[in-house]
């Protein structure tokens, strides 16, 4: 299976995919691609020999031509998997409906709790115990479509968003990198991990 990866920062989630697509694994990475030109992700993307494109999304007077530009790019790559890894712009029903089932997203919080952006700062505004992130399919609607998997964590009383974000995101490595494999082998039932209990 061929996997493309959009990504617009340092692509930590992107590296963590393009890392387990090897041996008996079904999927291979065939396109890494930012909306920000010289995202750190990309320098990892080459380092990782993975081909990159940028689409700048200024570079474009409206939302559609950014996404009929990505649009031609993916076509050309072929991708039966489109991952979101840190991309961080809303597709339009447009867009994702072209891609029927195909693209997931992972997102920093225990969908359908913290849908959006500062989920880390929400939850702990919230006075919650715990937190997490989630790799669902995107669908039209933001942050809510099927959930393919989720990973959990507590959340400590010291916790600020900054501690929580950096504790959680290996997780969230550990967590895509996981669905991943399960969707490529044609395996969509939830994945359910919780850090404690060491996932065989
Ligand atoms: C991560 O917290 C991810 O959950 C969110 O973007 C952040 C940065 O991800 N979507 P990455 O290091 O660019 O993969």
């Amino acid at each position: 299976l061929r996997v493309a990866i959009l990504i617009s920062g340092s692509g930590s989630n992107m590296e963590a995919l393009v890392r387990s697509m090897t041996g008996d694994h079904p999927a291979r990475p065939v396109l890494v691609v930012s909306n920000v030109p010289g995202a750190g992700g990309l320098d990892r993307a080459a380092r990782l020999g993975v081909p990159t494109a940028t689409v700048d999304h200024r570079a474009f007077d409206s939302r559609a031509a950014f996404e009929t530009a990505l649009q031609d790019i993916l076509t050309k790559a072929r991708p039966d998997l489109i991952c979101l890894a840190g991309f961080m712009r809303i597709l339009t029903p447009t867009f994702v409906k072209r891609w029927p089932g195909q693209i997931l997203n992972i997102h920093p919080s225990l969908l359908p709790k913290y849908p959006g952006l500062h989920t880390h700062a929400r939850a702990l505004e919230a006075g919650d115990t715990e937190h997490g992130a989630t790799v669902h399919e995107v669908t039209p609607v933001l942050d809510d479509g099927p959930i393919l998997g989720q990973i959990r964590l507590p959340i400590l009383g010291s916790d600020t968003p900054e501690t929580l974000a950096k504790r959680l995101l290996p997780l969230e490595h550990d967590l895509y990198a996981r669905v991943l494999r399960r969707v490529a082998a044609g395996d969509r039932t939830r994945l359910d991990l919780s850090p404690e209990a060491k996932p065989r």
